[in-house]
């Protein structure tokens, strides 16, 4: 224990004794500046860090032996059962075993040649470590009610949560109005969404406010189930099937409906989701937010179907995992001027990867999902990809590129203050007014939705 009795705190450890695996993590962790330790075996691991919260753990089974890799996961997950661990799997084990390591505690397995070659090192320690808290308002809070969860203060100097409300507090009103007047946003560790979803559920009342608070919980338990969706989709480790398939894509086809309804019955967006981050990932764990934006305005819009644009809205970006860390790099730092005509290429194929995504574990999206998907990046002055003349490029592609844009323009940046969604969604109205990257029929259609907003 550190002297304030607090565990440590570590951001990734890594389990391996190949120096190749330590110098892939390590330009990893400095892309996002997290903090790694490293040891070479489980022992070294349990003997190190028993006392450790660890958010992310890469263990490299470098065994031919299954059981002995399966041991090795289950000490792992034994030792560190709040951390996230990434199994990363040699040449020598057979494909069989697989699956079984994934079973034994492993959050995820990949094979050794997407730890090197794809960026689901970077999505998953990213999900992992920065995405361990998630925003909620303090407006969602009753008085004299109980929490089973603590609530905690972001401290933008040292980038650390503070915790404000303990589990088992009993709410005073006293407290509640000075947090509420702060305007703020307060946190929830990750792992606490379903005991915030059961807590809001039980204490909102039915104003309007008390149906804002129940679409946000809502709307944060399906962003919950995205990771398990990711997770899904972009599997090898074992044979998928037709029946499966059927239920990943029954399970995508309930996120987005779940989230409709609740859309429907609250008629506004902005406060539902959360906003982007200055420094975030890159576009694939905005999906859920994306696809709300989506669903959102083909409902006031009738750009194409809700349930159809969501869908594609959550798949779109998946095959950004199958890019090179160097391509995401690039793509964070948005350099695409200076990528070479390859590392175009690789970055343009992304929404066709995510497509071969749902295609390899046998989801058989509905054609005008892929078709939405493929064309998600389309222009109207063909500067987008692929270059098509504007007859061709669908309403619904061009909602997912503006939902993009839109998403973009609300981040927020440390030190200025919060974009306002209405304004940013008229200002760009008002950019895309000359039809250069939407069409005249796609910028109509919005234009009609925007006193709605
Ligand atoms: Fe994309």
């Amino acid at each position: 224990m550190s002297e304030n009795n607090q565990p440590q705190l570590i951001d990734v450890v890594l389990v391996s004794k190949d120096t190749s695996f330590c110098a892939r993590a390590k330009s990893m962790v400095n892309e996002f500046h997290f903090t790694i330790e490293e040891v070479a075996t489980v022992d070294d691991f349990i003997e190190k860090y028993s006392d450790t919260q660890i958010n992310f753990i890469i263990l490299s089974t470098e065994t031919a032996n299954k059981d002995e890799a399966i041991g090795m996961v289950q000490v792992a997950k034994q030792f560190a059962p709040q951390g996230f661990v990434l199994v990363v799997v040699g040449k020598k084990l057979e494909a069989s075993a697989l699956p079984w390591i994934r079973k034994s505690g492993a959050d995820v397995v990949i094979q050794e040649n997407e730890y090197f070659e794809s960026c689901k090192l970077e999505y998953f320690a990213f999900h992992s470590v920065r995405l361990d808290y998630v925003a909620i308002k303090p407006g969602d809070f009753i008085e004299n009610s109980q929490l089973d969860f603590n609530v905690y203060h972001f401290m933008p100097q040292n980038k650390k949560y503070l915790p404000v409300l303990h589990k088992g507090l009993k709410l005073e009103e006293k407290k509640l109005s000075k947090m509420r007047d702060s305007g703020t946003d307060l946190y929830l560790k990750r792992k606490d969404i379903s005991k915030y979803f059961k807590y809001v559920s039980t204490h909102s009342d039915q104003s309007a406010k008390g149906l804002v608070s129940r679409c946000r919980s809502q709307f944060l338990t399906l962003s919950q189930s995205y990771l398990e969706l990711i997770i899904t989709l972009t599997e090898q480790t074992d044979k998928p099937s037709y029946e499966e398939g059927k239920k990943i894509l029954e399970v995508c086809q309930q996120l987005a409906s779940d989230l409709l309804n609740s859309l429907m019955t609250v008629g506004q967006v902005q406060n539902i989701i959360g906003s982007l981050q200055e420094g975030d990932f890159g576009s694939v764990e905005r999906a859920p937010e994306r696809a709300a934006l989506a669903g959102f305005f083909s409902l006031l819009s009738e750009i194409g179907r809700p349930e159809d644009v969501m869908l594609a809205s959550l798949i779109a970006d998946i095959g950004i995992l199958k890019l090179s860390p160097v391509i995401l790099k690039q793509l964070r730092q948005k350099k695409f001027d200076t990528m070479t005509s390859t590392e175009k290429e690789e970055y343009q194929s992304h929404p066709q990867k995510s497509i071969s995504y749902a295609l390899n574990r046998k989801i058989q999206l509905p054609n005008i999902v892929k078709d939405a998907i493929a064309l998600s990046h389309a222009e109207n002055n063909q500067k987008g990809f692929p270059q098509l003349v504007p007859d061709k490029i669908l309403l619904e592609s061009q909602l997912l590129l503006f939902c993009e844009e839109l998403d973009n323009e609300m981040a927020v940046t440390m030190g200025k203050p919060r974009p306002i969604f209405k304004d940013v969604f008229n200002k760009l109205l008002e950019k895309h007014s000359s039809f250069e990257k939407y069409t005249v029929k796609f910028i109509t259609s919005l234009k009609k939705v925007s006193a709605s907003i």
